[in-house]
């Protein structure tokens, strides 16, 4: 994996002229220095305080980071300054991503943003809610009476994906294959540029050639499934393109494939370490529903970019057209300056900031699912193991990327007989 590559390995990029000595930092987005102690823990080590608003690294083909929360929300809420053009880096691999509407910027992402949030609006994900909370009880009833489980394989892995494809109408034996593909994308290996560029690159035809036939099979169809709900938008008053089609299902089969997934592997290894919090929310399912925004300020996931869409000057430092700026949303939601005590887990935290979800015209478009799936998973887990802890000599193993990862999460607790 990316994260395994020995640092001096990887391409370096020479600084430019423009860039002070001053603001080079050696930060590996795809093999953070001290991963071994958590995703979350590592970033935070890199960015100590004091640390300039934005600091320049040589890895990774060479790009800036956004390093504190003010300034992560700040680029995300700005398009016509930092524009969607490219958002994965390498930019070698961001410029070969085709999924829609990401990469556009406003008004041309406007319409199709539109269509996305029909698709996913909170009216229609309620409508789903019984069928996610029966998923996510079948899953947690095949281990619960064995009193153990690898979270991260038997459940997080599992259950996003199943309700996805639910959603999608599509068949579960795909599910491999796809999280292949989001891999490749999200977290892509090799040793240089160029190769990450080519890992990403497969992953984007494979999502491709994945949904084209599904496309041209749903398009004109009455179902209700997702895919044909989208399929069937207009865009400005015209059926959508069909290659607009490919990248605006590939992102959604990405969207509901990786995030959720690994999310809810970092929460549940912080409540297996804190049963204090399990019993709050276990006694009290008004704060379990509130919970859910707490966590995603705790446990931010993404690390996405914005490329400079013009020359200017920006917190302290001459930005050229081009140039791009990583924004890790973990500096957010964890900036002590923003947020209060940020590693406490606080379920009475009153004002709650972070860019979890990105900011700005992307914010993402599935967060009333993803929120759910969070509610639906903490309900139906503490119904049936309502008390549990990590296994004595549990390591999980973390990666960071575009999208972090966590695997590795074995989980005990008393079977309900002998509770
Ligand atoms: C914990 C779970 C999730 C996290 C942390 C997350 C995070 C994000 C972030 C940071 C963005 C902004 C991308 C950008 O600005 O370039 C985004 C966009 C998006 N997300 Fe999510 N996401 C999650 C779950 C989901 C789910 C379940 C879906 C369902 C399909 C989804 C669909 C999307 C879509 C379609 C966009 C693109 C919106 C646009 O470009 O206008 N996400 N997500």
């Amino acid at each position: 994996m990316a994260t395994k590559l020995d640092n001096d390995q990887r391409a370096r990029a020479e600084r430019p002229s423009h860039v002070p000595i001053d603001r080079v930092y050696e930060i590996d987005m795809y093999a953070l220095e001290g991963i071994e102690a958590g995703y979350h823990e590592a970033w935070k080590q890199v960015a100590p305080a004091g640390t300039p608003d934005l600091v320049w690294t040589p890895f990774t083909g060479g790009h800036w980071i956004a390093m504190n929360g003010e300034t992560v929300k700040d680029v995300y809420s700005d398009p016509g300054r930092f524009s969607s053009e490219v958002i994965f880096l390498p930019k070698e691999a961001g410029e070969l991503y085709q999924l829609v509407p990401t990469r556009m910027d406003p008004p041309e992402h406007t319409p199709y943003r539109k269509s996305l949030d029909k698709g996913l609006s909170l009216a229609k994900i309620r409508k789903v809610e019984d069928q996610v909370r029966q998923v996510a009880g079948d899953l947690i009833d095949k281990f619960a009476d064995r009193g153990e489980c690898d979270f991260a394989a038997e459940y997080a892995g599992t259950f996003p994906v199943h309700v996805f494809m639910a959603l999608a109408d599509l068949p579960l034996e795909d599910v491999p294959l796809l999280s292949k593909f989001a891999r490749q994308m999200t977290r892509p290996e090799g040793n240089s540029p160029e190769e990450m560029a080519a890992d990403l690159q497969a992953g984007n035809d494979g999502f491709f050639g994945y949904v084209d036939p599904i496309i041209r099979a749903r398009t004109g169809g009455s179902g209700e499934d997702l895919i044909t709900t989208m399929v069937n938008t207009e865009i400005n008053g015209a059926p959508i393109e069909h290659q607009k089609a490919q990248g605006l299902i590939s992102l959604l089969l990405l969207g509901g494939l990786d995030t959720v997934v690994n999310f809810l592997s970092f929460f549940m290894i912080h409540l297996a370490r804190h049963p204090e919090l399990v019993e709050e929310l276990r006694t009290d399912p008004i704060k379990l529903k509130r919970a859910a925004e707490e966590m995603f300020r705790r446990f931010p996931v993404v690390s996405e970019a914005r490329m400079v869409a013009r020359d200017q000057e920006y917190r302290g430092v001459t930005l050229k057209r081009g140039d791009m700026i990583l924004l890790p949303t973990v500096l957010h939601g964890l900036d002590e300056t923003i947020n209060a005590e940020p590693w406490k887990l606080d379920l009475e935290r009153r004002k709650i900031d972070h860019s979890t979800f990105g900011g700005g015209p992307h914010r993402c478009a599935g967060m009333h699912l993803a929120r759910m799936e969070v509610i639906v998973t903490l309900e139906e887990w503490l119904k049936r193991i309502p008390r549990f802890r990590l296994k004595d000599d549990a390591a999980p193993t973390y990666f960071s990327g575009i999208v972090a990862a966590v695997e590795n999460v074995p989980l005990t607790w008393a079977p309900a007989k002998s509770a």
